[in-house]
Protein backbone atom coordinates (compact mmCIF):
# COMPACT_ATOMS: atom_id res chain seq x y z
CA UNK A 1 0.00 0.00 0.00
CA UNK A 2 2.97 2.26 0.58
CA UNK A 3 4.13 2.03 -3.03
CA UNK A 4 0.80 3.20 -4.00
CA UNK A 5 0.60 6.21 -2.00
CA UNK A 6 4.23 6.91 -2.60
CA UNK A 7 3.31 6.60 -6.73
CA UNK A 8 0.06 8.69 -5.98
CA UNK A 9 2.23 11.64 -4.61
CA UNK A 10 4.99 10.94 -7.27
CA UNK A 11 1.71 11.31 -10.08
CA UNK A 12 0.80 14.24 -8.35
CA UNK A 13 4.92 16.04 -8.71
CA UNK A 14 4.48 15.24 -12.08
CA UNK A 15 1.38 16.18 -13.02
CA UNK A 16 1.89 19.83 -11.22
CA UNK A 17 -1.31 19.62 -9.28
CA UNK A 18 0.40 22.12 -6.77
CA UNK A 19 0.20 24.78 -9.31
CA UNK A 20 -3.25 23.62 -11.19
CA UNK A 21 -5.13 23.94 -7.73
CA UNK A 22 -2.55 27.29 -6.19
CA UNK A 23 -5.76 28.24 -6.13
CA UNK A 24 -9.22 26.47 -5.01
CA UNK A 25 -10.69 24.76 -8.12
CA UNK A 26 -12.68 22.30 -8.99
CA UNK A 27 -11.24 18.90 -10.36
CA UNK A 28 -13.30 19.17 -13.64
CA UNK A 29 -12.07 22.17 -14.27
CA UNK A 30 -8.55 21.23 -14.18
CA UNK A 31 -9.47 18.24 -16.15
CA UNK A 32 -11.13 20.02 -18.62
CA UNK A 33 -8.30 23.07 -19.07
CA UNK A 34 -5.41 20.58 -19.13
CA UNK A 35 -7.56 18.14 -21.53
CA UNK A 36 -7.25 15.15 -19.27
CA UNK A 37 -10.01 12.70 -18.06
CA UNK A 38 -11.84 14.08 -15.12
CA UNK A 39 -12.89 10.28 -13.44
CA UNK A 40 -9.06 9.44 -13.61
CA UNK A 41 -8.02 12.92 -12.09
CA UNK A 42 -11.02 12.44 -9.17
CA UNK A 43 -9.51 8.95 -8.50
CA UNK A 44 -6.02 10.49 -8.17
CA UNK A 45 -7.43 13.69 -6.30
CA UNK A 46 -9.44 11.45 -3.88
CA UNK A 47 -5.83 9.99 -3.04
CA UNK A 48 -4.12 13.06 -2.34
CA UNK A 49 -7.20 14.54 -0.49
CA UNK A 50 -6.36 11.68 2.26
CA UNK A 51 -2.32 12.02 1.86
CA UNK A 52 -3.37 15.93 3.13
CA UNK A 53 -1.18 16.91 -0.05
CA UNK A 54 -4.68 18.49 -1.11
CA UNK A 55 -7.54 20.28 0.81
CA UNK A 56 -10.88 20.23 -0.25
CA UNK A 57 -13.80 22.86 0.72
CA UNK A 58 -17.15 22.37 1.48
CA UNK A 59 -17.91 23.09 -2.00
CA UNK A 60 -15.81 20.55 -3.15
CA UNK A 61 -13.02 23.24 -4.70
CA UNK A 62 -9.56 21.58 -3.99
CA UNK A 63 -6.66 23.46 -3.14
CA UNK A 64 -3.24 22.39 -3.13
CA UNK A 65 -1.48 21.88 1.06
CA UNK A 66 1.68 24.03 2.12
CA UNK A 67 3.34 20.55 1.69
CA UNK A 68 4.87 20.05 -1.92
CA UNK A 69 6.98 18.95 -3.07
CA UNK A 70 7.18 15.62 -1.66
CA UNK A 71 10.57 14.34 -3.50
CA UNK A 72 8.48 11.04 -4.75
CA UNK A 73 8.49 12.12 -8.66
CA UNK A 74 10.88 9.31 -8.93
CA UNK A 75 8.69 6.35 -6.93
CA UNK A 76 7.61 3.20 -8.84
CA UNK A 77 4.45 3.64 -10.89
CA UNK A 78 4.13 7.60 -10.60
CA UNK A 79 5.16 8.16 -14.29
CA UNK A 80 2.47 5.67 -15.03
CA UNK A 81 0.24 7.15 -13.19
CA UNK A 82 0.60 10.33 -14.49
CA UNK A 83 0.67 9.14 -18.36
CA UNK A 84 -2.70 7.48 -17.45
CA UNK A 85 -3.95 10.60 -16.13
CA UNK A 86 -2.82 12.07 -19.03
CA UNK A 87 -3.87 10.41 -21.75
CA UNK A 88 -7.12 9.51 -19.77
CA UNK A 89 -6.96 5.60 -21.42
CA UNK A 90 -6.23 2.56 -19.51
CA UNK A 91 -3.27 0.47 -18.84
CA UNK A 92 -2.57 -1.54 -21.79
CA UNK A 93 -0.16 -4.17 -22.03
CA UNK A 94 0.07 -4.82 -25.40
CA UNK A 95 0.64 -1.23 -26.06
CA UNK A 96 2.73 0.34 -23.27
CA UNK A 97 6.32 -0.61 -23.08
CA UNK A 98 8.52 -2.70 -20.58
CA UNK A 99 8.73 -0.21 -17.95
CA UNK A 100 5.15 0.41 -17.88
CA UNK A 101 4.73 -3.04 -17.39
CA UNK A 102 7.40 -3.38 -14.36
CA UNK A 103 5.94 0.23 -13.11
CA UNK A 104 1.82 -1.19 -13.58
CA UNK A 105 3.19 -4.58 -11.49
CA UNK A 106 4.08 -2.22 -8.71
CA UNK A 107 0.61 -0.50 -9.22
CA UNK A 108 -1.36 -4.15 -9.17
CA UNK A 109 -0.19 -5.68 -6.69
CA UNK A 110 -0.40 -2.78 -4.20
CA UNK A 111 -4.09 -1.53 -5.50
CA UNK A 112 -6.26 -3.67 -7.54
CA UNK A 113 -5.51 -7.81 -6.58
CA UNK A 114 -4.82 -7.31 -3.00
CA UNK A 115 -8.30 -8.11 -1.53
CA UNK A 116 -9.38 -10.27 -4.77
CA UNK A 117 -7.48 -14.24 -3.26
CA UNK A 118 -6.63 -15.20 0.17
CA UNK A 119 -8.89 -15.19 3.02
CA UNK A 120 -12.14 -13.62 1.80
CA UNK A 121 -12.04 -16.47 -0.77
CA UNK A 122 -11.55 -18.92 1.77
CA UNK A 123 -14.61 -17.04 4.18
CA UNK A 124 -16.48 -17.02 1.80
CA UNK A 125 -16.59 -19.87 0.18
CA UNK A 126 -17.12 -21.33 3.77
CA UNK A 127 -19.82 -19.21 4.41
CA UNK A 128 -21.87 -20.41 1.25
CA UNK A 129 -21.21 -24.24 2.47
CA UNK A 130 -23.54 -23.15 5.41
CA UNK A 131 -25.96 -21.18 3.28
CA UNK A 132 -26.26 -23.02 -0.22
CA UNK A 133 -29.51 -26.23 0.31
CA UNK A 134 -27.36 -29.60 0.75
CA UNK A 135 -28.16 -30.17 -3.23
CA UNK A 136 -28.25 -26.72 -4.18
CA UNK A 137 -26.43 -25.29 -7.10
CA UNK A 138 -24.01 -21.70 -6.76
CA UNK A 139 -23.15 -19.83 -9.56
CA UNK A 140 -19.87 -17.78 -9.46
CA UNK A 141 -20.12 -14.82 -12.47
CA UNK A 142 -16.44 -13.68 -13.06
CA UNK A 143 -15.06 -16.51 -10.79
CA UNK A 144 -12.01 -15.77 -11.62
CA UNK A 145 -9.49 -18.80 -10.84
CA UNK A 146 -12.18 -20.56 -9.14
CA UNK A 147 -10.98 -19.54 -5.13
CA UNK A 148 -14.28 -19.66 -3.75
CA UNK A 149 -15.63 -22.62 -5.39
CA UNK A 150 -12.73 -24.23 -4.76
CA UNK A 151 -13.62 -24.03 -0.89
CA UNK A 152 -17.36 -24.40 -1.39
CA UNK A 153 -16.56 -27.31 -3.35
CA UNK A 154 -14.34 -29.03 -0.74
CA UNK A 155 -16.31 -28.43 2.81
CA UNK A 156 -19.71 -30.16 0.91
CA UNK A 157 -20.18 -33.32 -1.10
CA UNK A 158 -23.31 -32.74 -3.20
CA UNK A 159 -23.21 -28.82 -4.16
CA UNK A 160 -22.96 -28.16 -7.86
CA UNK A 161 -21.12 -25.30 -9.17
CA UNK A 162 -21.10 -22.90 -12.13
CA UNK A 163 -18.70 -20.88 -13.11
CA UNK A 164 -18.97 -17.80 -15.39
CA UNK A 165 -16.02 -15.99 -16.93
CA UNK A 166 -13.46 -15.10 -19.88
CA UNK A 167 -11.87 -18.05 -21.77
CA UNK A 168 -8.54 -17.87 -20.35
CA UNK A 169 -9.68 -17.83 -16.79
CA UNK A 170 -12.39 -20.30 -17.34
CA UNK A 171 -9.51 -23.12 -18.38
CA UNK A 172 -7.20 -22.09 -15.36
CA UNK A 173 -10.40 -22.59 -13.28
CA UNK A 174 -11.01 -25.71 -14.38
CA UNK A 175 -7.84 -27.15 -13.85
CA UNK A 176 -7.37 -25.86 -10.60
CA UNK A 177 -10.87 -27.59 -9.71
CA UNK A 178 -10.17 -30.43 -12.10
CA UNK A 179 -10.34 -33.23 -8.79
CA UNK A 180 -14.68 -31.63 -8.49
CA UNK A 181 -15.09 -31.89 -12.25
CA UNK A 182 -18.14 -33.82 -12.08
CA UNK A 183 -19.83 -31.17 -10.05
CA UNK A 184 -18.45 -28.25 -11.84
CA UNK A 185 -19.14 -26.77 -14.95
CA UNK A 186 -17.85 -24.08 -16.52
CA UNK A 187 -18.99 -21.63 -18.71
CA UNK A 188 -16.70 -19.19 -21.12
CA UNK A 189 -19.05 -16.07 -21.77
CA UNK A 190 -19.24 -12.73 -21.40
CA UNK A 191 -21.60 -11.86 -18.28
CA UNK A 192 -23.55 -9.22 -20.35
CA UNK A 193 -25.07 -11.99 -22.87
CA UNK A 194 -25.14 -14.62 -20.39
CA UNK A 195 -29.36 -15.50 -20.09
CA UNK A 196 -29.46 -18.93 -19.47
CA UNK A 197 -32.78 -20.47 -17.65
CA UNK A 198 -32.76 -19.74 -13.98
CA UNK A 199 -30.99 -22.61 -11.66
CA UNK A 200 -29.14 -21.09 -9.00
CA UNK A 201 -29.72 -21.06 -5.46
CA UNK A 202 -26.99 -18.28 -4.92
CA UNK A 203 -24.64 -16.29 -7.37
CA UNK A 204 -22.32 -14.57 -6.88
CA UNK A 205 -20.79 -11.33 -8.11
CA UNK A 206 -17.47 -11.11 -6.28
CA UNK A 207 -14.84 -8.52 -6.70
CA UNK A 208 -16.21 -8.25 -10.47
CA UNK A 209 -18.36 -4.87 -10.49
CA UNK A 210 -15.26 -2.61 -10.50
CA UNK A 211 -13.92 -3.40 -13.79
CA UNK A 212 -16.53 -1.87 -15.28
CA UNK A 213 -18.75 1.15 -15.92
CA UNK A 214 -22.54 1.88 -14.34
CA UNK A 215 -24.14 0.97 -17.44
CA UNK A 216 -22.62 -2.64 -17.71
CA UNK A 217 -22.59 -2.86 -13.87
CA UNK A 218 -26.43 -2.35 -13.67
CA UNK A 219 -27.02 -4.78 -16.59
CA UNK A 220 -24.50 -7.66 -15.17
CA UNK A 221 -26.44 -7.39 -11.87
CA UNK A 222 -29.32 -7.92 -13.75
CA UNK A 223 -27.95 -10.86 -15.96
CA UNK A 224 -27.01 -12.89 -12.69
CA UNK A 225 -29.63 -12.15 -11.02
CA UNK A 226 -32.17 -13.64 -13.69
CA UNK A 227 -29.90 -17.09 -13.36
CA UNK A 228 -31.82 -16.93 -9.84
CA UNK A 229 -34.45 -19.51 -8.79
CA UNK A 230 -37.46 -17.95 -6.66
CA UNK A 231 -36.09 -17.89 -3.45
CA UNK A 232 -32.41 -17.81 -4.95
CA UNK A 233 -30.06 -15.21 -3.37
CA UNK A 234 -27.52 -12.92 -5.11
CA UNK A 235 -24.19 -11.82 -3.33
CA UNK A 236 -22.18 -9.01 -3.88
CA UNK A 237 -19.01 -7.89 -2.35
CA UNK A 238 -17.01 -4.92 -3.60
CA UNK A 239 -14.61 -2.69 -1.36
CA UNK A 240 -16.59 0.11 0.38
CA UNK A 241 -16.83 3.68 -0.80
CA UNK A 242 -15.44 5.65 2.26
CA UNK A 243 -16.07 3.95 5.92
CA UNK A 244 -13.22 2.92 8.11
CA UNK A 245 -10.85 1.26 5.65
CA UNK A 246 -11.08 4.62 2.99
CA UNK A 247 -7.56 4.72 1.92
CA UNK A 248 -7.67 1.42 1.09
CA UNK A 249 -10.87 1.80 -0.98
CA UNK A 250 -9.71 5.08 -2.37
CA UNK A 251 -6.48 3.12 -3.81
CA UNK A 252 -8.61 0.23 -5.19
CA UNK A 253 -10.77 3.05 -6.73
CA UNK A 254 -7.84 4.65 -8.54
CA UNK A 255 -6.51 0.27 -9.53
CA UNK A 256 -9.85 0.72 -11.07
CA UNK A 257 -9.36 3.90 -13.06
CA UNK A 258 -5.94 3.04 -13.62
CA UNK A 259 -6.60 -0.78 -15.20
CA UNK A 260 -9.72 -0.95 -16.13
CA UNK A 261 -11.72 1.28 -19.27
CA UNK A 262 -14.96 2.14 -17.60
CA UNK A 263 -14.55 0.79 -14.07
CA UNK A 264 -15.19 2.44 -10.80
CA UNK A 265 -15.66 1.86 -7.30
CA UNK A 266 -19.56 2.27 -6.08
CA UNK A 267 -21.18 3.01 -3.34
CA UNK A 268 -23.77 1.23 -1.37
CA UNK A 269 -26.99 3.17 -2.52
CA UNK A 270 -25.89 2.68 -6.57
CA UNK A 271 -25.58 -0.97 -6.00
CA UNK A 272 -28.75 -1.31 -4.10
CA UNK A 273 -30.54 0.52 -7.02
CA UNK A 274 -29.31 -2.14 -9.35
CA UNK A 275 -30.17 -4.87 -7.07
CA UNK A 276 -33.58 -3.69 -6.72
CA UNK A 277 -33.64 -3.01 -10.57
CA UNK A 278 -33.17 -6.45 -11.04
CA UNK A 279 -35.93 -7.49 -9.08
CA UNK A 280 -34.49 -8.40 -5.94
CA UNK A 281 -35.69 -7.84 -2.14
CA UNK A 282 -34.94 -8.14 1.34
CA UNK A 283 -31.51 -6.84 0.71
CA UNK A 284 -29.41 -6.72 3.45
CA UNK A 285 -25.53 -6.26 3.78
CA UNK A 286 -22.85 -7.77 6.13
CA UNK A 287 -19.10 -7.96 5.98
CA UNK A 288 -16.13 -10.78 6.10
CA UNK A 289 -14.23 -10.74 9.29
CA UNK A 290 -10.86 -11.68 7.13
CA UNK A 291 -12.38 -8.26 4.33
CA UNK A 292 -13.37 -5.43 6.57
CA UNK A 293 -12.83 -3.32 4.05
CA UNK A 294 -15.51 -5.01 1.69
CA UNK A 295 -19.14 -5.19 2.22
CA UNK A 296 -20.93 -8.01 1.09
CA UNK A 297 -24.78 -6.76 -0.48
CA UNK A 298 -27.31 -9.84 -0.70
CA UNK A 299 -30.85 -9.57 -1.97
CA UNK A 300 -33.57 -12.60 -2.66
CA UNK A 301 -35.27 -13.29 -5.94
CA UNK A 302 -39.44 -13.42 -4.76
C1 LIG B 1 -11.10 -9.08 -9.92
S1 LIG B 1 -11.51 -10.58 -10.66
C2 LIG B 1 -12.35 -11.44 -9.37
C3 LIG B 1 -12.31 -12.92 -9.55
C4 LIG B 1 -13.04 -13.70 -8.46
N1 LIG B 1 -14.45 -13.41 -8.45
C5 LIG B 1 -12.40 -13.43 -7.11
O1 LIG B 1 -12.90 -12.58 -6.37
O2 LIG B 1 -11.38 -14.05 -6.82
C6 LIG B 1 -12.87 -10.17 -11.74
C7 LIG B 1 -13.25 -11.33 -12.64
O3 LIG B 1 -14.46 -11.02 -13.31
C8 LIG B 1 -14.33 -11.42 -14.66
N2 LIG B 1 -15.24 -10.62 -15.46
C9 LIG B 1 -15.39 -9.28 -15.41
N3 LIG B 1 -16.31 -8.89 -16.31
C10 LIG B 1 -16.74 -10.01 -16.95
C11 LIG B 1 -17.68 -10.24 -17.99
N4 LIG B 1 -18.35 -9.24 -18.57
N5 LIG B 1 -17.88 -11.52 -18.40
C12 LIG B 1 -17.20 -12.54 -17.83
N6 LIG B 1 -16.30 -12.37 -16.82
C13 LIG B 1 -16.07 -11.11 -16.40
C14 LIG B 1 -12.87 -11.16 -14.96
O4 LIG B 1 -12.44 -11.88 -16.11
C15 LIG B 1 -12.20 -11.61 -13.69
O5 LIG B 1 -11.89 -12.97 -13.69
Amino acid sequence: MNRLRAAIRGAGEALALSAHFAAPQHVDAVARAQSWGPRRLQRLVDGLLLEGLLLADADARVRAADRWPTGDRGAPGAALLAQIIQRDRPFDPNQDGLSLRVESAALSVAGLLSDATGAPARELGARLATTLPTTGTCLDAGGGWGDVLAVLLAETSEIRAVLVDRTDRVAMARQRLARHAARLETVSADLVAYAPAPFADVALLNNVLHEHGPRTGATLVARVAHTLRAGGELWIKEPTRGGAEALRACLFALGAAIFTAEGDLYDAATIRTWMTDAGLTDIRTFTLASAPEATVYAGRRP
